[in-house]
């Protein structure tokens, strides 16, 4: 990869202690590559396009330059981590040189160069310099207990891996939280006046596989410390559950859990927290090696690819149980995270939760969690706007104040920082969610999905502390039935339409603006399924900590159900996606009355469904007469 042998060559004089020593930076010129502007979560492109003659670098100088920027002065510690995925171990040493070359001082990388997303969250939060040297042998000389600045995190998500399909690059800011909107425009606008970027001319070979402690020294102020990559993530855990209930609950006669970690980075992190501390048996993991391409599996943990776990789990494909196996023969817990390991699919013996009931039920739940009991429980909870209002009505019976913010994690972080509001930093229990199988709290600033699983365990050993009968167990399915006798159930379900043009999906959700946004809504007329469309509103949010306001988030379609209840269909493009658009359409309706939760919710769903795509004309606008996937 380096081969940029016009590349200028300069001596770059810098001060270590009271020694002057000399590195040789090498300045490579290069011009700006078009189409760099972060998505919902970092800049995801295909492989192919990584590895283009300058574009890791000019993304990654960009980012460092815009860090630097906003930090005030040089970068002194930072790590460099990602989920695993094809291109991960090629582009971490580059990154590491450029790092390097930009003058920051302290370099970390995980053993094997994987973390999950919510791991590097809390090493960047937790990590002291100090733990150089406890980590193992080499370390020694550091001063100070610095920690991170952040995190140049290497991860499409729950995006494919391997040659082909993506791989991404996001920076996550000191607290652990990914960098806001105003940090990835600046970046962008420096990807398009970028003329040069800065690495090394001696390029030393770091070994991924070495041992935990082991140092490179890359200039006589730069070094790569190879760390522990479980230590700070399993404290953040500690701190939350009690994994001695948990340990004694797995042991339970009736108990057993599936994970699945789809060969992600969560995949090793399940491994050490629900084998190694907890005691459960190995059998209880599948698919938790990580591997380039995720076994060629579409790491995203929902009930289409997933089918694997949704099948162990007697379920059918559409979230049913499947009737004709006996639920008595089946795990007691099942779940899935993606590819970064920070989502999480949750389901019981034939039963799936959605993940908005599963946040929902957390909150409700709250006393179960040690995390939350011991503070005095929950100060503030959150979801994004697409997600159900399952949690608005807990939180409203529970007198805990409700947010809904936009699509994208980052919006939870500042909440959850906020001292105006809460107090500060670590005084904030919070939990967060998304219907994106994202779950989350205070203790990192991204979703966790080993910790919703965690919470889960720690639900169900409360539920059946009292239950002492042999073998019987309070299940998932009973707790979310009970839940949704107390406050009614929210049928939810998403189709995707993958892939789309990009014209085509702009100009459905320009139709939906114009024709029900801004045109009258209610003046439509009503069809054959007797459902009446009421308003429609584009969200838009500002937040309440920094005031910053993001607009377009989502068009919502209200309506009334013959029965006179209200139902909603929003319409979101992702922005996740790496090539063409994906359109997204979430419905959701409320149902009090319990003698029809039993319903699967496509089915409950369809006439909803049926209506709101005739309205958008959503089959003449792209040529599409049904999803590419329904979770
Ligand atoms: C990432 C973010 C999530 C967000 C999701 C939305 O996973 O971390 O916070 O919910 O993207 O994806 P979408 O494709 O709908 O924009
Ligand atoms: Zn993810």
């Amino acid at each position: 990869r380096y081969r940029h042998t016009a590349a200028a060559m300069i001596h770059a004089a810098t001060t270590s202690g009271n020694v002057d020593t000399t590195a040789e930076v090498r300045i490579v010129p290069t011009t700006p590559i078009p189409d760099m502007r972060p998505g919902t979560s970092g800049l995801r492109k295909k492989v192919e396009v990584w590895q283009g003659e300058h574009y890791l670098e000019n993304f990654v100088q960009s980012l460092i330059d815009t860090a630097v920027e906003k930090e005030g002065k040089t970068l002194d510690t930072i790590i460099i981590a990602g989920d695993g995925r094809y291109h991960n171990s090629q582009a971490i040493p580059i990154i590491a040189h450029l790092a390097a070359a930009n003058g920051i001082r302290h370099i970390w990388i995980p053993q094997f160069g994987i973390m999950s997303t919510p791991a590097v969250s809390a090493a960047i939060r937790r990590r002291r310099r100090s733990e150089d040297e406890e980590d193992g042998r080499g370390g020694g000389g550091r001063d100070g207990e610095g920690i991170a600045q952040g995190g140049i995190v290497l991860t499409a998500s729950h995006n494919p891996g391997g040659p082909g399909e993506d791989f991404g690059i996001k920076y996550n800011e000191g607290l652990g939280q990914p960098a806001g909107e105003d940090f990835t425009e600046a970046l962008y606008q420096k990807t398009l006046t970028i003329s040069s970027y800065k690495t090394l001319s001696n390029i030393v070979d770091i070994d991924l596989s070495a041992p935990v402690g082991t140092q490179y020294t890359l200039t006589p102020t730069s070094t790569v410390t190879i760390i522990d990559p479980y230590r700070n993530y399993l404290d953040a855990l500690k701190s939350c559950f009690d994994f001695d209930q948990l340990r004694k609950f797995g042991q339970r006669k009736g108990f057993s859990m599936v994970f699945d970690g789809m060969h992600g980075a969560g995949g090793i992190f399940a491994k050490r927290v629900l084998v190694e501390e907890l005691g459960l048996p190995e059998s209880s993991l599948m698919r938790c090696n990580p591997l380039p391409d995720f076994g060629k599996c579409h790491p995203d943990p929902n009930l289409t690819y997933a089918s694997e776990l949704v099948k162990k789990m007697g379920l059918l494909p559409d979230g049913s149980a499947d009737e004709s196996i006996p639920s008595s023969s089946l795990p007691t817990l099942g779940a899935a995270n993606d590819g970064d390991g920070d989502r999480n699919l949750i389901a019981g013996a034939g039963f799936f939760v959605t993940p908005s009931d599963s946040m929902a039920l957390i909150c409700d739940n709250w006393e179960s969690i040690p995390q939350f009991a011991s503070r005095g429980g929950l100060k503030g909870v959150a979801r994004s706007m697409p997600s159900s209002a399952a949690l608005d009505v807990v939180a409203s019976a529970r007198n805990i104040p409700c947010f809904v913010t936009p699509t994208g994690w980052k919006f939870f972080g500042n909440l959850m920082s906020s001292k105006e509001m809460f107090g500060g930093e670590d005084y904030t229990p919070f939990l967060c969610g998304e219907e994106s199988f994202g779950t989350g709290s205070d203790h990192v600033r991204e979703k966790d999905g080993l910790w919703a699983v965690l919470a889960w365990m720690s639900i169900l050993a409360k539920a059946n502390e009292g239950n002492v009968a042999e073998g019987t167990l309070v299940g998932v399915k009973d707790i979310v039935q009970n839940h949704w006798e107390k406050y009614g159930r929210h049928f939810y379900c998403r189709y995707d339409y993958e892939g789309v043009d990009s014209n085509a999906a702009n100009k459905v959700m320009d139709f939906i603006r114009e024709s029900f946004v801004n045109g009258d809504a209610s003046s439509m007329e009503i069809g054959e399924s007797g459902i009446k469309l009421t308003n429609a509103v584009e969200f838009s949010y500002t937040d309440p900590v920094d005031g910053s306001k993001t607009s377009k988030q989502g068009l919502i379609l209200n309506f009334e159900l013959p029965s006179g209840d209200p139902a909603r269909v929003v319409f979101r493009l992702s922005g996740t996606g790496s090539a063409g658009a994906t359109i997204r359409m979430y419905l959701e309706q409320y149902e009090k009355d319990s003698t029809k939760h039993g319903m699967s919710a496509p089915v409950a769903l369809r006439g909803l469904a049926e209506e709101a795509l005739r309205l958008v004309k959503m089959e003449e606008k792209t040529g599409r007469d049904s999803p590419t996937v329904i979770t």
